[in-house]
């Protein structure tokens, strides 16, 4: 009969979660290491791979043909490496979950000591550090290292001074520790451990196993600028994002430069002397609305960015929609300084209504969430 030989097998004891974008090369290597270093214990691993063009779904499927160990999580149309890890573990069943790069730059030859310390001992979470004795940063530039140490600094606003390395993007936690902070996760950027711990909703119990940091032999780091902007509204997310909206921030942080660009652009004009004040200050407002336009669709609303002609439809109604908040704000601020005549009060006023404006305006007409 059928039925006696098929053999129940129980979900593994521990997840990998393997964010990728662009690591072909690099998968099948990740899987033979994972499986000499983790001799004796029940593990699988899960590739969250962002729709990479070179095609790492599909050799990270060809692998799981042979190996039923290996599974693959393929998203269309989304980008993110905190979340990708997020959804990974979410996909999992796993009492245990680790977290860790497909580049091969993360010492898998810890993870037995990582499990065990979880296993063993009182705690939620063990982080693979470069910050502790015996851990280092491999051959990274000067530059990379310095601007490593500053972010690992200003992240002990919202993570315990403690913690050596918050920037780590390697680590392994137990499910209740990751349950109990999913749905206060932000969710955003590179760096899932800061989230993490600062998502908590009581201080985690953590150890630091120190690594080497290795460095790449295929493919590219997706470290960018962005990234250190991501990690900044990550930040204020975590610091403020209960009082404020962390995208009407970021709008605000934008328009204020804005309004620098208005004024460089304006005084330029003048300078030069060919334009009247009327001219050089439509130009100067045009212009402003444009860089603003710009920096919103390429960071504010990265996740909804518009492209091609629904660029040109989406700066329309951008400044369609500025231009009432600008009529808004010049109506209030009049008002309210025919009230008292204090006109510093009555301009600020002016603009939070302006910018409130803008911003509800814009999120619905200009970047409005497609209905999926
Ligand atoms: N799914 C998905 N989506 N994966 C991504 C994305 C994305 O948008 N961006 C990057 N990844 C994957 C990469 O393919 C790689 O496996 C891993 O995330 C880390 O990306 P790298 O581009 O190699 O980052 P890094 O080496 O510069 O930075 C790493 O080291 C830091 C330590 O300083 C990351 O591990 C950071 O998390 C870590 O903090
Ligand atoms: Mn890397």
């Amino acid at each position: 009969m059928i039925s006696s030989r098929i053999t129940i097998q129980p979900a593994p004891l521990l997840s990998v979660i393997v964010p990728t974008f662009k690591e072909r090369d690099n998968v099948a290597e990740l899987v033979r290491r994972l499986h000499l270093a983790l001799v004796g214990v029940a593990w699988e691993v899960i590739f969250v791979d962002d729709d990479s063009p070179d095609g790492t779904a599909d050799a990270v499927r060809a692998l799981a043909l042979t190996d039923a160990r290996v599974r693959c999580v393929q998203r269309i149309g989304r980008r993110g490496l905190s979340s990708a890890c997020v959804e990974g573990m979410l996909a999992s069943s796993a009492p245990y979950l680790c977290v860790m790069d497909g580049d091969l730059q993360h010492d898998e030859t810890i993870l037995p000591d990582m499990l065990g310390r979880l296993t063993g001992q009182d705690l939620d979470i063990v982080v693979g550090s470069r910050y502790v004795a015996g851990g280092a940063i491999g051959d990274w530039t000067a530059r990379r290292a310095w601007i490593s140490r500053l972010a690992t600094r200003i992240s002990h606003l919202v993570v315990p001074p403690a913690l050596h390395d918050p920037m780590s993007g390697f680590f392994m936690l137990t499910r209740p520790a990751f349950t109990a902070s999913v749905r206060s996760l932000s969710s955003t950027g590179f760096k899932i451990l800061v989230d993490l711990f600062a998502s908590s909703p009581t201080p985690l119990r953590f150890a630091e196993v120190p690594y080497t940091f290795r460095s790449r032999n295929a493919g590219e780091s997706k470290l960018d600028n962005r990234v250190a902007w991501d990690y900044g509204m990550l930040l204020a997310d975590k610091l403020v994002g209960h009082l404020i909206p962390v995208r009407f921030l970021s709008f605000a942080l934008i328009g204020g430069a804005g309004v620098g660009v208005h004024f460089l652009c304006l005084s330029l004009l003048m300078a030069l002397g060919r334009t009247d004040f009327a001219t050089a200050h439509t130009m100067a407002t045009g212009l402003a609305m444009l860089f603003n336009f710009t920096l919103n669709n390429l960071l504010t609303y990265r996740d909804r960015r518009l492209s091609g002609l629904g660029w040109f439809v989406g700066l329309f109604w951008f400044v369609l929609a500025c231009s009432i908040g600008a009529l808004a704000n010049v109506g209030i601020a009049i008002y309210l300084f025919k009230l008292d005549g204090g006109w510093p009060l009555a301009a600020l006023a002016g603009i939070a209504v302006g910018s409130v404006w803008n911003y509800v305006a814009t999120s619905a007409l200009t970047w409005k969430k497609r209905s999926a």
